[in-house]
């Protein structure tokens, strides 16, 4: 499947498959992307979209079909700019994936745009590395319940990941979901807040398992510890079975052997 083949699409496996069925569901006429890097969101984007608009700092060296048009330049600048034009032509954005700039201030300000544009009535929008901290303070700043369009937002749509070998002990990925509806009536707060933040959660396992050398080397000690009183205990037993058949086999014990038996019967018999 290109979806998981695709080695330049900078997604873990689960948010590929979160976008793909978003977007098989939805079936944009009208597509938008924040960060084209290499094109491999782009290329799932418009296999699924009428029209497609992705936003880059750096040229993408890409050949695109006709109905993806290639944006240049800072999303800041060029994002609310477009988003005015479809505004303008009373046209809808069905679906927007923001994965751009990375900083706190850089996501609250393409989502704020995004929402801010009455050309984002019904729209699908996803946000990339919800789990890492920055990413995710920006998009915590971002007041959605001032929008009463906005009508669920869950940021731990797919979670995150704590990086290992790759990115270790860093915070990335996670698919954030924000549902723009500006037909349908909204309930209180938009915000998913049942559970807890898995980045969060994350980020407590990190700082555990950044703490766990110190942990591991004195727990390491006190199994030393252990191991070594026990082949202490095990040498004693040895010594002292190996005491007690020496006696046992001793002419001393044998020669007064009757002598105990004696004892014992007159034990028993008093
Ligand atoms: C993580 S990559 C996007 C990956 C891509 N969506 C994918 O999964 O294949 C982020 C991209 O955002 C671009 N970028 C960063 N800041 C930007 C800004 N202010 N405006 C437009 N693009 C930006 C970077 O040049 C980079 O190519």
């Amino acid at each position: 499947m290109e979806l998981f083949e695709d080695d330049v699409w900078q997604m873990a496996w689960g948010e590929r498959a979160a976008i793909e069925g978003l977007l098989s569901a939805r079936r944009p006429a009208l597509a938008i992307e924040v960060g084209t890097a290499e094109g491999a969101s782009l290329r799932r984007i418009a296999a699924h979209s009428a029209e497609v608009h992705s936003f880059d700092v750096v040229l993408p060296q890409l050949e695109v079909p006709e109905h993806v048009t290639l944006h240049t330049g800072d999303s800041h600048v060029l994002l609310p700019e477009v988003l005015a034009g479809f505004a303008q032509e009373g046209r809808n954005v069905d679906f927007a994936l923001v994965d751009g700039d990375h900083s706190a201030e850089g996501v609250r300000r393409d989502v704020e745009d995004l929402l801010a544009s009455s050309a984002v009535r019904d729209t699908v929008i996803v946000t990339h590395d919800t789990g890492n901290e920055l990413v995710r303070s920006g998009l915590d700043a971002v007041d959605y319940a001032a929008h009463d369009k906005v009508v669920h937002v869950d940021l731990d749509f797919v979670p995150g990941h704590l990086g290992r070998e790759r990115f270790g002990g860093e915070l990335w990925y996670g698919l954030g979901l924000i549902v723009v509806d500006a037909d349908r009536p909204r309930a209180g707060d938009p915000v998913q807040r049942d559970r807890h933040h898995g980045g969060e959660l994350l980020a407590v396992a990190r700082d555990a398992l950044a703490g766990a050398p110190a942990r591991a080397g004195t727990s390491a000690t006190a199994l030393d510890a252990r191991d070594e009183r026990i082949a202490a205990l095990e040498r004693e037993v040895v010594h002292h079975r190996d005491l007690w058949q020496a006696l046992m086999r001793s002419p001393s014990w044998r020669v007064t052997a009757p002598l105990r038996a004696a004892k014992r019967l007159a034990h028993r018999r008093g």
